[in-house]
C-alpha cells in the first residue's frame, strides 16, 4: 500500500485519489523511474525493450522461461491509483515475498510493466504488450502519433526508455495479471475474486466529418452541411445501436472535438471516436457494419464527407482454462468467494494469451467506478488478490501446465 500511495503521488490529480500519467509524458517517466528503483533494490535483473516495456526477473536461473506477472503504470488522463498499478506493485511484492522466504523455485518469477496500455494518448491500447508478443511490428508502433502530432518513438527516447532488449520478447512459461475489475459485478454479487475467463473484443474507430463552416446566424438551416450536428447524430446512434443489440454489446462516444469550436460558427470539422465492444466477434462485426451503414446515410443526408480510421481492433480472447482453474481452486481453498467472469476492459494479459498459458485475477471495484479518480478498492480485497497472485504464480512454476487436466487440491 505504501508503494501504491507513493506511485499515486506522481501525477496526482489535486483534491482526489486519482492520477494522470499518460503514456510517455514526464509523469510517466517519473513513475517508471520510481518502479525501476524498487525493482533494482530487490536485486532483480532488469530488461528494457525497444518499445519501453520493463521486465524484472529473479536472478540466477539462466535462460529458464519465467512465470510472468505484470500490468501497466500509465493511466488515462483522469485515472485512478489501482488500474494497472496494482498488478505491477503486487507482482513486485510477490517476488519480494518469495525471495525473502527462501522458497526454492525451479523457474524464476518476473514482473513487468508494459508501455501505453491505456491507449488514451497513442492508440491502440495494450500497445507495449502487443509489440512484446509480436502482434505489431516495432517500427510501426514507434511511428504512431498522438493528437498533437508527437511521435511515439521520439517521446520514448525523450523520457529515456527506448531500451535495447529485442521485440518480440522472451516467451514466458505462463502469464497471470492481477487487476481491479473496473466494473460492478463482483461487488454487486458479493464475490471477493473474479477468475477471468477472457476479454471481450474491442473496436475503436476515429470518424472525421468535414462540412461547410459558416455563419451561425445567417446560414439558413436547409443550406447547412454541419459536422457538429452529424457528430451528435453519431453519438446518439452509437447509444441506440447498443440498446438495440442488447447486452453484451456496449458502445461509447467518449471523445468528440469540433473545429474551430466557436459558439457562432457552424463547425468545419468534427472528430468523433467510437468504442464498440462485444464478447462475440460476429456480433461485434455486425455492430461495426451497422455503424458504417449509418455513417454513409448521415453523410449523404447532411452533405458532409465522412472518413474513418481504425484505432484499435482486437478479437475477443479466451484465457487458458488450466490457469483459470488454478486461480479458481486456490481462491476457494483460501476461503475466498470466487466466480468466473469475462473482462469488459482490455488488458495486457490478452496479448500474452497469444503466446503462453494466461489468465487474470480480478478484485472488486467500489460501485464499479473506474477510469475516474474516484476509483477505489478496499485494502482487504487488494491484499486477498495479491495473496492469490502469490499462490497462483508459485503453483505455475511447477509442472501443472504439462498436465492434460487438473487434479483439485
Ligand atoms: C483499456 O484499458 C481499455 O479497456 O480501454
Ligand atoms: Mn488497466
Ligand atoms: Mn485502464
Amino acid at each position: 500500500m505504501a508503494r501504491i500511495d507513493e506511485l499515486a503521488s506522481i501525477g496526482a490529480i489535486e483534491g482526489t485519489k486519482g492520477c494522470a500519467r499518460l503514456a510517455l509524458t514526464d509523469a510517466d517517466k517519473a513513475g517508471r523511474d520510481l518502479v525501476v528503483t524498487w525493482m533494482r533494490d530487490l536485486g532483480l535483473g532488469i530488461a528494457i525493450d525497444r518499445i519501453g516495456n520493463v521486465v524484472a526477473t529473479m536472478p540466477g536461473f539462466g535462460s529458464v522461461a519465467p512465470v510472468m506477472t505484470g500490468s501497466h503504470i500509465d493511466t488515462v488522463g483522469t485515472g485512478g491509483r489501482y488500474d494497472g498499478n496494482l498488478g505491477v506493485l503486487a507482482g513486485l511484492e510477490v517476488i519480494e515475498t518469495v525471495m525473502r522466504s527462501g522458497i526454492e523455485l525451479t523457474r524464476p518469477l518476473a514482473v513487468a510493466f508494459f508501455t501505453d496500455e491505456e491507449g488514451a494518448r497513442f492508440a491502440p491500447d495494450m500497445l507495449g504488450s502487443l509489440v512484446y508478443v509480436g502482434g505489431m511490428p516495432l517500427e510501426e508502433a514507434l511511428d504512431i502519433t498522438d493528437a498533437d502530432g508527437l511521435v511515439l518513438g521520439d517521446e520514448l527516447a525523450r523520457i529515456g526508455y527506448a531500451g535495447a532488449a529485442p521485440c518480440p520478447g522472451v516467451v514466458p512459461h505462463a502469464f497471470v495479471e492481477l487487476h481491479i475489475e473496473q466494473g460492478p459485478v463482483l461487488e454487486a454479487e458479493g464475490f471477493a475474486i473474479g477468475a477471468v475467463t477472457g476479454v471481450q473484443g474491442i473496436s475503436w474507430t476515429e470518424v472525421t466529418v468535414v462540412g461547410q463552416s459558416n455563419h451561425a446566424g445567417t446560414t439558413p438551416m436547409e443550406l447547412r452541411h454541419d459536422p457538429g450536428y452529424v457528430a451528435a447524430r453519431i453519438a446518439t446512434f452509437v447509444r441506440e445501436l447498443a440498446d438495440d443489440l442488447g447486452p453484451p454489446q456496449v458502445g461509447t462516444v467518449g471523445s468528440l472535438s469540433l473545429h474551430p469550436n466557436l459558439v457562432n460558427v457552424v463547425a468545419a470539422r468534427a472528430v468523433v471516436a467510437v468504442d464498440l465492444r462485444n464478447t462475440d466477434d460476429a456480433a461485434l462485426i455486425h455492430a461495426e457494419q451497422r455503424l458504417a451503414q449509418f455513417l454513409d446515410e448521415v453523410a449523404g443526408a447532411e452533405g458532409v464527407t465522412i472518413s474513418t480510421r481504425s484505432l484499435a481492433r482486437f478479437e475477443p480472447v479466451t484465457f487458458d482454462d488450466r490457469v483459470v482453474r488454478i486461480i479458481h481452486e486456490l481462491a476457494a481453498a483460501a476461503g475466498l468467494t470466487v466466480r468466473r467472469m469475462p473482462s469488459g476492459a482490455g488488458h495486457d494479459a490478452q496479448m500474452f494469451a497469444r503466446v503462453c498459458p494466461t489468465a487474470m485475477i480480478f478484485v472488486p471495484s467500489e460501485k464499479g467506478i473506474s477510469h475516474n479518480p474516484a476509483e477505489h478498492t478496499d485494502v482487504d480485497d487488494l491484499e486477498a488478490g495479491a495473496n492469490l497472485l502469490l499462490h497462483t504464480l508459485l503453483q505455475l512454476t511447477g509442472d501443472e501446465l504439462s498436465w492434460p487436466s487438473l487434479t483439485p487440491r
